[in-house]
């Protein structure tokens, strides 16, 4: 089956087209056009210009892929597109370039949620049973989740403030760094002492709560920017911050895989890329699976790869079209990505 996966929750606009077979997916493309420059001045996404930049971005994107796969509209026998969650004015682009090709060709849509999404990438190119635990680490949103089959994923804990993603990109902008900043905080931990600085672990106190907190840890890398030369400690400050989100997550998680001994673990979400997390989760845990580095940032070939997975909950034509003069352009439950 030919899926085309759509992409556009915050600020890459990407596409895929990807074939199911017994085995892996056939991924035969990929396009992405990220905004991520764009946001260096601003120090994170600003909705209103990653709306319009969809917009501009989608049509021609599609007009490459399809050349550059040879395939034509007619093609794609399903599509997959993120509906939840994300910022509205982006997902909207998504969804209405579905709902235009659904118009034309009649072809099934399967609204996505983009964090199974994420998780769910593992399984574009390994083999992992369910049920599994997953850890999903984004920008945005940071949840402990159990995945029993391609369609069912509980949720076990969750942040109570920040995202893992965003400690590292909030951070970052205190520390003068450019948006987003964990690539760049990786690198430069692997420079620095760990041990130099303690800073707070969230909710620790908490032995039995698995929800995550990294607010504090925030709060604490402003009160140590107002008395410390940050640029002369640099390395050491940057390589203890990190240190100190990576054993949040652990430390939570731990709580939860305690209840769960058996069970394989998966880390998806932008947040997975980083390495000394990789190295960490490897040492506390056995049976550690990684989502591929190209398939953990935002990428349309998750949203394909899961709407390829669960091809029978797709809302066939007209359905999946939810024309309604009366209604928004997005009803709630499609927002959620529940089926209707
Ligand atoms: O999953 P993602 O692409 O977007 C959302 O769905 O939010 O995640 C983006 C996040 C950003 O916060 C970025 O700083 C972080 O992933 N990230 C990293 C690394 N690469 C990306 N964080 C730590 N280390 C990395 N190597
Ligand atoms: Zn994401």
């Amino acid at each position: 089956m030919i899926v085309l996966g759509i992409e556009t929750s915050c600020d890459e606009t990407s596409l895929c087209i990807l074939e199911s077979t017994s085995s892996f997916p056939i991924i035969h493309k990929t396009l992405t056009f990220s905004q991520i420059e764009l946001y260096k001045e601003w120090g994170g996404v600003v909705p209103e210009i990653a709306s319009r930049n969809h917009l501009k971005k989608i049509k021609p994107l599609l007009i490459q892929l399809l050349k550059e796969t040879s395939l034509s509209m007619k093609d794609i026998e399903l599509i997959g597109v993120t509906t939840t969650p994300g910022l509205l004015g982006p997902l909207l682009t998504g969804l209405n370039l579905a709902k235009s090709i659904s118009f034309i060709h009649q072809t099934p849509i399967l609204p996505i949620n983009h964090l199974h999404a994420h998780i769910e990438a593992i399984h574009i190119d390994q083999k992992v049973d369910y049920p599994y635990l997953g850890l999903i680490l984004s920008g945005g949103h940071s949840l402990f989740v159990k995945a029993s089959a391609p369609s069912d994923f509980e949720i076990l804990a969750t942040t109570i403030d920040d995202a893992a993603g965003e400690a590292f990109d909030k951070g970052g902008k205190i520390l003068g760094l450019d948006y987003p900043a964990g690539p760049e905080i990786d690198e430069i931990s692997k420079e620095g002492d760990e041990s130099a600085y303690q800073f707070p672990i969230g909710l620790e106190k908490e032995k039995s709560n698995p929800n995550m907190s990294f607010s504090g840890l925030k709060t604490s890398l402003l009160n140590l920017s107002k008395k410390t030369d940050l640029k002369a400690n640099l390395q050491n400050i940057i390589a203890s911050y990190q240190q100190a989100i990576i054993k949040n997550i652990i430390h939570k998680f731990t709580i939860i895989q305690k209840k769960n001994l058996q069970l394989p673990i998966v880390v998806g979400g932008g947040v997975a890329c980083n390495s000394k997390l990789r190295k960490e989760m490897k040492e506390n845990f056995s049976d550690v699976f990684f989502v591929s580095p190209k398939f953990c940032t935002d990428n349309a070939a998750m949203i394909a790869n899961l709407c390829a997975l669960n091809y029978k909950q797709a809302l066939p034509y007209p359905e999946c079209l939810h024309f309604d003069a009366k209604s928004r352009a997005v009803d709630k439950a499609s927002l959620r990505g529940e089926k209707r």
